[in-house]
Parts: C-alpha cells; structure tokens; sequence
C-alpha cells in the first residue's frame, strides 16, 4: 500500500523517535508499504517519520546507483544489491573528511542541495527479523544512511546548511508546507488550507 509522504513544517519530522519492539504491530506490513511508498516516489531511502511514525525504522535501497559512473567498479557492484532495513539503529561512529554530496528528501520536494557529511560510518542496528548487526559503511551507502538515521533523531537536511543557503530556501520550505509545490508522489502537507 502506498502511504503519503509528509511534507516539511510537519512536527513529526522533528521528533526524536521512539525504538521499537519485536511484537509492533504489522511490522512487516508496514516495511513492506514503506518500500512500496519509496519506489513509488523513486526515493533511495525512507525513515518511518515521513510516514507519519515516529519510531526508529527506516528503508534504504541503494541499487539505482549501480550504474553510477562517478562510483568505483567495485563500489557499483556492492551498492546494486544493497537493499536493506534499519531498526533501531544507533551510528557508533563517524569518521573521515567531510565530502559535499547534493541531496534530496521526499519530504522536500524539489531542492537540492550540497550537504557535507563524513565518509565512513559504524552502525549498530536490527535487521527485519530483529537480528542485532554491527557493520561499516562508506561512500554512498553511508551517505544514505546518515540522511535517512538523521530523520530518526528529527533532523533534516536542510539543517545542515549554510545561513545563506537557508536564508534562500526559506520561501520554498514554507511553500511546501502549504502544499504549494508541484510533486508527483502522493504526499500530506501541514499547512494546507482545507478545501471547501
Ligand atoms: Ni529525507
């Protein structure tokens, strides 16, 4: 089932969310509509916030970037397999310099931006069958996860930028908000005027 994605302005976004138990309801429904909603909207990943939920559960599927020239072979070769699910999940460790990638958010439809993160990371988390994983990520996988796990802790993207770059985006989150944005993906904005 396709779920509507909300929009930025929403307080659900910005909170810090909740873990989870092995008996949460229709837990593998719900992974199963997530991944649904995200191919749909052709998201790479999806935190359960964006869903309305604020528990600590997100999507990744990084496989569209297997063909990505920018990326090593062998690069290419892990992320057109890597498809997975987080819960729970809790980065131990950040390390490297910090590169510039130009993200995007399906709760932000429509910008873009550069966002410096660092490169490598270690994170701790519950597969779907609430098997506890340890592993290290870097490059793109860690990018997507970092943004989908800073979604889990209500931070978005566009808090990592500049005081300029916010300054020029601040009319455009505000539309989105009010629905005011053109988005071909079901979505629900907190600011829209009810229609008669
Ligand atoms: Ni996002």
């Amino acid at each position: 089932m396709i779920l509507p994605i909300i929009a930025y302005g929403d307080p659900v976004l910005r909170k810090e969310a909740e873990e989870i138990t092995k008996d949460y309801p229709q837990l593998n429904e719900l992974i199963e509509n997530m991944f649904e909603t995200m191919y749909e909207a052709r998201g790479i990943g999806l935190a359960a916030p964006q869903i309305g939920l604020p528990i600590r559960l997100f999507v990744v599927d990084a496989t569209p970037f297997g063909d990505d020239e920018d990326l090593s072979e062998e690069e290419q070769k892990f992320v057109s397999t890597f498809k997975k699910v987080f819960v729970n999940a809790k980065i131990l460790e950040e390390s490297g310099d910090e590169w510039a990638f130009n993200e995007g958010c399906l709760s932000i439809p429509d910008v873009r931006e550069d966002v410096f993160r660092q490169p490598n990371i270690v994170i701790e988390y519950l597969d779907e069958n609430f098997r506890k994983q340890k592993e290290s990520f870097n490059g793109i996988v860690a990018r997507i996860i970092q943004h989908e796990y800073d979604h889990i802790e209500g931070i978005l993207f566009t808090d990592k930028l500049s005081p300029l770059k916010k300054r020029l985006i601040k009319g455009k989150l505000e539309n989105i908000s009010k629905g005011k944005v053109s988005v071909d993906y079901r979505m629900k904005f907190p600011n829209a005027k009810k229609k008669r």
